[in-house]
């Protein structure tokens, strides 16, 4: 956060970095600090730093409490930086969250998002050196590298890029990071490599030219722009200042600009300098600024207990947004704008390759089915990390798709490159717009879910698999064989948001079976066929949020293990539709009740056989086979949220997790 001209207070500056932190921290959440200006005249002349382990509320108490804060000083200029940690690298514990310092007098300060995999090499030699080391963590071997090349600078002057460009150049892993030094007060330097880095830029200038050149072998040329800089990795939950945005009553709009992998951004004096070590061939040479707007409604809870619960019931409309401008019903024909151009190459490929992580990979799973049926294609789909560790085959007439809600996930992004290293076509499906998967992709489909805040993944799965099976619709429009199965699966589409909403008018119920199992230690959730992935995605729902065991288990494999598990006080959850699977689902419930098992059971509405056999049922309207995971994960889901709720859990702030994993 850098500020020029406009006086403020150290409270308002406070104020700015902690509400930034606070907006990001469903991102990750188990410590915070900030690193401002010390007090007195020079205040630029030392670096004050505040860290805290826990939420960020802990630490805007620990900094209101702190006498030694003159918080009515007016300051003219100022550059501060702040942190929320999601523990890789050593616990949580203040010495472990950032910003981390290069030594006792805080010269140099860094925050870092990502991870440095050779930091041990490099601790070892800083070690030898005579650097004293305070936390566990990989990060803190930046601050102790710029002060070691700042103490062994060769020139007096030596400017502040140049530093940090040497300190890179030594990074192996990814990282997105901010420096701040008393050797270089008022200076901004950021930069990153695998890591999502903004610039947000105070739109109140005027931004005649939109867009910032990129200088090579410089670290001093001007820009016309005055900056005023913010980081942040969502322009969903952005944590941009109240002055960096345009408001409305209803929108806010911010100028961001994306930065690129080993893009090194300066802000000195107020004006913003973007430079790369060295160009190479095809390379953009300018960044350009873009408007990004969104509804402020989207990211506020309103009425709901947690984001989780308002995201759930958002999805009638979510998945409506999905197929706004892509679905004529009149003509039964589907557009994908983003994969219009590429449609011939796609239908001309050996295979498609779709892979994600956790919910993303289940969206995956759920319409893998559909898609090679209407495909006619083979289709495998992939947990992004085990897809690298295979070091798996891919060729050029591969289509490989990359499912991700933000974007950023470093596995699916680390997959992301491996694919196009070798040729293979590239496809995003993701959530956020800019993100670095949907940057780094040949082309792609936006799920336009909206934002999604709560860490339990619910809309974006919806939207997810309704862009898979728009695409498979796509694909198919001109097999004659498969008009029926098209018209049958886009009136489907069609009433989808009525059967959600008729879902969602059963949560009092819903609540009830959780009032029930929220004692229970176990909770197992069993299907096949379509309504794997729905067992799948349900058990992580419960798992991540009421921290219950939970497996998803599939009913075909009951009989090689599972059923080992079930007896009268195992709670068992079974989806049992009527699609092509009924009877071998109607056999595992045989199975489950022959060993005194009593299954909760999904099943469709009239359906007397299953109930009479059920502890208890959850009755769901009836749509196509390839639809119906969308109906069945819901409940799923209500009932993941109802009892965290009930087991007194913060369902925004499963522990252990963070919205968007940017770590392998
Ligand atoms: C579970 C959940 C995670 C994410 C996974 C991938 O509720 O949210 O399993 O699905 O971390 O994240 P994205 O979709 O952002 O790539």
């Amino acid at each position: 956060y850098l500020n020029y001209r406009v006086p403020q207070t150290r409270r308002d500056i406070f104020q700015t970095l902690i509400k930034g932190l606070q907006r990001l921290e469903y991102r990750g959440y188990d410590s915070a600090g900030v690193a401002v200006d010390g007090s007195g005249k020079d205040h630029a002349a030392s670096i004050s730093l505040y860290k805290k382990t826990g939420k960020v509320k802990a630490l805007d108490e620990e900094i209101y409490k702190n006498n030694s804060i003159d918080f009515e000083a007016e300051l003219d200029t100022h550059f501060g930086i702040a942190h929320t940690r999601w523990a890789t690298h050593g616990e949580p514990s203040p010495l472990n969250s950032h910003p981390h310092r290069s030594d006792k007098n805080n010269e140099f300060v860094v925050i870092h998002n990502g991870i440095i995999t050779n930091y041990k090499e490099l601790k070892k030699y800083l070690v030898s050196k005579g650097y004293d080391f305070e936390s566990d963590t990989d990060t803190e071997v930046i601050p102790k590298l710029i002060k070691y090349l700042y103490d062994n600078r060769e020139n007096d002057y030596v400017s502040f890029s140049t530093l940090v460009e040497r300190v890179i150049q030594q990074l192996e892993g990814a990282f997105a990071l901010v420096f701040k030094s008393i050797h270089f007060p008022g200076e901004a330097v950021a930069t990153r490599r695998g890591s999502p880095l903004l610039i947000g830029v105070r739109s109140q200038y005027e931004l005649s030219t939109e867009q910032i050149p990129v200088q090579y072998n410089c670290s001093k040329s001007s820009s016309r722009h005055p900056y005023f800089s913010s980081t942040y990795t969502s322009p969903q939950t952005c944590s941009a200042p109240q002055d960096v945005c345009e408001h409305s009553n209803t929108t806010r709009i911010l100028h961001v600009i994306y930065l690129e992998d080993d893009d090194i951004a300066v802000v000195v004096e107020g004006k913003l300098y973007v430079h790369r070590i060295k160009r190479t061939a095809g390379e953009d040479p300018v960044r350009v600024i873009q408007t990004l707007q969104m509804e402020l409604q989207q990211i506020m809870k309103g009425n709901f207990k947690a984001f989780m619960q308002k995201e759930i019931f958002e999805q009638p409309e979510s998945v409506v947004n999905t197929m706004r401008g892509r679905i004529c019903f009149d003509s039964n024909t589907v557009i994908l704008g983003g994969l219009s151009d590429h449609l011939k190459e796609i239908k001309r490929c050996r295979r498609l390759i779709v892979i994600g992580c956790g919910t993303s990979y289940h969206a995956g799973v759920a319409t893998r089915q559909i898609l090679e049926e209407l495909t006619e294609l083979p289709v495998m789909v992939e947990l992004a990390s085990d897809f690298l560790d295979r070091i798996t085959p891919v060729f050029r007439d591969d289509v490989c798709f990359f499912i991700s809600q933000s974007g950023e996930t470093a596995d699916t992004l680390m997959a992301l490159r491996y694919c196009k290293q070798r040729g293979a076509l590239t496809v995003g499906v993701t959530n956020t717009v800019g993100s670095s998967i949907c940057r780094e992709t040949d082309c792609g489909v936006h799920i336009n879910a909206g934002p999604e805040v709560g860490v339990a993944s619910t809309k974006a799965y919806t939207s997810q698999f309704v862009s898979l099976i728009m695409f498979g619709l796509m694909m198919s429009e001109d097999r004659l064989s498969m008009q029926q199965r098209r018209l049958e699966i886009i009136n489907g589409l069609k009433k989808l948001p009525e059967l959600i909403k008729e879902v969602l008018a059963l949560d009092d119920q819903i609540k009830s079976i959780a009032d029930e199992l929220h004692h229970q230690r176990s909770l197992l959730v069993m299907g096949r066929g379509y309504n794997y992935a729905t067992c799948l995605e349900g058990a992580l729902k419960i798992k991540e949020i009421t921290y219950m065991h939970s497996e998803g288990i599939l009913a075909g494999e009951l009989k090689h293990g599972p059923l080992a598990l079930i007896d009268k006080h195992m709670p068992v959850i079974m989806v049992i539709m009527r699609d092509a699977c009924y009877k071998k689902c109607h056999n595992a419930l045989e199975q489950v009740t022959a060993r005194q098992g009593r299954p909760i059971i999904l099943c469709c509405q009239d359906d007397p056989e299953i109930s009479k056999m059920a502890y208890k049922t959850i009755e769901l309207p009836h749509t196509v086979d390839c639809l119906q995971g969308i109906i069945s994960v819901i409940p799923l889901q209500l009932i993941s949220f109802h009892l965290a709720v009930l087991r007194g859990y913060d369902v925004d702030f499963p522990r252990n997790l963070a919205k968007s994993v940017t770590v392998e």
